[in-house]
């Protein structure tokens, strides 16, 4: 994400201009209103047929409703027991019809937390306050949570892109432990762990796959066991700058990045993998970083608004 907002402000002007026009022709991107420059994270709610986004720096959620001529938000969430940090992540939970919110300090990095939403109701289900954990006591220290997936007993599961650890929270949000492994910290390079371990999805398999954006690494996660394997991209793409990450089917996965879409597939439960498709229509400045699926079919929201009035925009990555 800090590093989208550098990519996109060494865009020239004129640049901009033309490419802010061919968004206006293109009448299949789904375009909304908004009141803010920066929306983290699209998802679709499938139970009431809408994308929901985080607001980042209003600690927010906001709606979109489809279909109508003139979309545009609705505030539907504002954290004020979270002011100051941002909304970021999302995941929608349909078997307990609710939404979890990541929040971070994305200036600071002092703070992280994660909260879970009634869909209907916009009442908080819980919501706690995430540090590391080491032997039963919590520690100080920065950490900047990003993403968030959760499993089948709705456990859910924290990317700290700072720290490159994984927090893991029962349903009811108590904080059990934060996975660690050497094998999630880059070793080349001062800056490669500036922006560590970020997107994250749960298959139905009973692991994680979580990708590691400096770096590039997409690392296999057993729930149970917290044994952490690279999957091996067969056919040699790099997946650096990855972001969002979306589970299209158990085979399938689609690796958001500001520059491209890519679809991978698998044969052989994620040991091993090989980028089959790459997308890259999208509005490039407007940075892509995550992805939803909608009706089988994969949606990509960009982090940054453009335009007068100013709306946002998300697209289909057609494959
Ligand atoms: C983030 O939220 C926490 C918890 O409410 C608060 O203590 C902290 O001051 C907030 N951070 C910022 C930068 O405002």
């Amino acid at each position: 994400m800090i590093v989208s907002l550098i990519l996109i402000s060494a865009v020239p002007l004129s640049i901009l201009t033309s490419l802010e026009l061919s968004i206006t022709r293109n009448p299949g991107i789904i375009q909304y209103r908004s009141h803010g420059w920066l929306r983290e994270c699209a998802k679709w709610d499938s139970i009431h047929q809408r994308f929901l986004v985080s607001t980042m720096f209003d600690a927010g959620i906001a709606a979109i409703d489809i279909g109508k001529v003139q979309m545009e938000e609705k505030v539907m969430l504002r954290e004020t027991d979270m002011a100051g940090n941002a909304s970021l992540g999302i995941t929608i939970d349909e078997d307990r019809r609710q939404i979890i919110v990541v929040f971070a300090d994305v200036v600071g990095h002092k703070h992280s937390a994660v909260a879970a939403y009634d869909l209907d109701t916009w009442e908080r289900n819980y919501i706690t306050h995430l540090r590391g954990v080491e032997e039963g006591k919590e520690e100080e220290g920065v950490t900047m949570a990003d993403d968030v997936a959760i499993d089948s007993n709705g456990n859910a599961y924290v990317t700290d892109t700072i720290s490159n650890e994984i927090w893991k929270l029962d349903s009811k949000g108590n904080l059990l432990t934060k996975i660690r492994n050497q094998a999630f910290k880059q070793t080349n390079g001062l800056f490669s762990n500036l922006i560590g371990l970020n997107g994250i999805v749960y298959h139905p398999d009973g692991y994680l796959l979580v990708i590691h954006t400096i770096g590039g690494d997409l690392f296999k996660v057993d729930v149970t066991t917290e044994d952490v394997k690279v999957v091996e991209i067969i056919d040699g793409s790099s997946l650096k700058m990855g972001d969002g990450l979306v589970l299209l089917s158990p085979n399938q996965l689609v690796v958001v990045a500001a520059t491209s879409v890519k679809l991978l597939e698998s044969l052989d439960g994620w040991k091993t993998s090989k980028v089959t498709k790459i997308h890259r229509s999208g509005p490039m400045h407007r940075v892509a970083t995550s992805g939803t699926v909608r009706d089988g079919k994969v949606y990509i929201s960009y982090i940054v608004g453009g335009g007068f009035p100013r709306t946002h925009v998300i697209t289909e990555a057609v494959f």
